[in-house]
């Protein structure tokens, strides 16, 4: 088969790194791809919202599956444009259409959805700019802290959490009146906040069966000890070990399959994967958020620790088939470190080189971030790696992590040392 991946981060990369694995690959393309998905496959420079750009690509290299990464694509409805396309509607999207991006693109639409389906979630209203004040008395009904999310995609930052009233009712406004995340915030959820542990539980669907694949729990501050701004994903560890056999089978009844059969009661042909946020309330899942795709830095510690052929999977799913695929994983525990770029989240520079690359043998290095110049590979972005490594512990793996990131250099490098520090019993 001849294969395209949609994306150039660290997700990307360990799709394209497990994909060239598969027996039935023949040609890897991954667009725009980056440093490292060169080592897997061949990148093509294209934008992943450039429909025409795509539609060219696989009518040129006669593509058998598009494995699309990131959300944006799938809310724009890249999968609907190749079902409409004479050429293209024979070749399978694995990502779902507009109508299942949803979930992930309108949080107004994703509670709803939840509570048609009984899947449980924390309570919450939706209100717009000419209920400002309805909103205001909602606030008030709610303990702090407060919790206010723009409807819309805002790039990981619409969702608020706020300890007072007045700042909560202050942001509310700018939201819906000042437009804070511009058409984003043209309604805002607002909801009950939810104590618990995070962690993510992912699912791969032919919209009839799914598999379970492993959970995984990410670190989202910049700062040790979980301080400072929100990142895309500091690291991750896969699997959470405050998500036991117990824990997973409620996830399992109550979340998955609800919202499998939920996707199925309302006409929503769901092909892809669903990656579900959740809090464990003493012992209760949750469900924070969907997201319509896999979860950056998560992706480099569950693929990882799947042993099936991904590729076969994605076959199942695209021909509705996956009910019959084998599915294994690794029991190991994977941990993955992320190194990133000085001065992320906020400004950073570009253009650093990277050397010490070859001297990793413990870890798999997947490229988050990275351009190749001529031999030299550059840094491309704020998260620049992600560093996985096995081991029969947390502490073991992301030791091998940490030696592995120590060995990779260049100008600016930062990564948190306490990864999975907070897990180890
Ligand atoms: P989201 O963009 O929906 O993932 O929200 C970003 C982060 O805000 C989540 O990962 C949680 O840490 C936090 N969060 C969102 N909703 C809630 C909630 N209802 N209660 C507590 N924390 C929340
Ligand atoms: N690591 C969180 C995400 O991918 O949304």
């Amino acid at each position: 088969m001849n294969v395209l991946i949609l994306g150039s981060g660290g997700r990307e990369h360990a799709f394209a790194w497990k994909i060239a694995q598969s027996k039935l690959l023949q040609n890897l393309y991954i667009a725009p791809g980056n440093a490292g998905t060169a080592h897997c496959g061949t990148n093509v420079n294209l934008k992943v919202t450039d429909f025409e750009g795509i539609k060219d690509l696989v009518w040129e290299k006669d593509i058998d599956l598009v494995l699309v990464g990131p959300e944006d694509p799938l809310v724009k409805g890249l999968h609907d444009f190749f079902l409409a396309d004479e050429v293209l509607r024979t070749v399978p999207v694995i990502g779902p259409k507009k109508d299942g991006a949803q979930l992930e693109g309108s949080k107004d639409f994703s509670k709803q959805f939840m509570f048609r389906h009984g899947v449980p979630t924390a309570k919450y209203a939706t209100f717009q700019k000419d209920k400002l004040e309805e909103g205001y008395r909602f606030l008030e009904t709610l303990s702090p802290p407060y919790v206010l999310k723009a409807d819309g995609l805002a790039a990981g930052k619409g969702v608020l959490i706020l300890d007072k009233l007045e700042e909560a009712k202050e942001e509310l406004k700018h939201m819906l009146v000042d437009s804070k995340f511009g058409e984003a915030s043209a309604s805002v959820v607002i909801e009950e906040f939810l104590k618990g542990i995070e962690l993510s539980v992912f699912v791969l669907t032919d919209g009839i069966s799914y598999k379970l694949l492993p959970a995984a729990k990410d670190y989202k501050r910049i700062g040790e000890g979980d301080t400072g701004l929100n990142t895309g994903g500091m690291g991750a560890v896969s699997p959470v070990p405050f998500a036991d056999k117990e824990f997973l089978k409620k996830v399992e009844e109550q979340i998955v399959k609800p919202t499998i059969k939920g996707l199925n009661k309302e006409g929503i042909d769901y092909r892809g994967f669903i990656f579900v946020g959740l809090m464990n309330c003493d012992g209760e899942p949750r469900v924070i958020e969907y997201n319509c795709r896999m979860g950056d830095p998560e992706t480099e510690v569950v693929i990882p620790r799947i042993k099936s052929d991904l590729l076969d999977l994605l076959q199942g799913v695209a021909s509705q088939t996956l009910e019959s695929k084998s599915y294994e994983t690794i029991d190991e525990i994977a941990t993955t470190v992320v190194m990133v770029s000085g001065g992320y989240p906020g400004e950073f520079e570009k253009g650093k080189r990277v050397q010490g690359l070859d001297d990793v043998k413990e870890s798999l290095v997947f490229h988050s971030g990275t351009k190749q110049d001529e031999e030299n590979v550059l840094t491309n972005g704020g998260r620049v790696f992600a560093i996985t490594s096995f081991g029969r512990s947390i502490e073991d793996a992301v030791k091998k992590s940490f030696l592995s990131a120590d060995k990779i250099k260049y100008d600016g490098k930062y990564y948190r040392r306490d990864i999975g520090r907070d897990l180890m019993g």
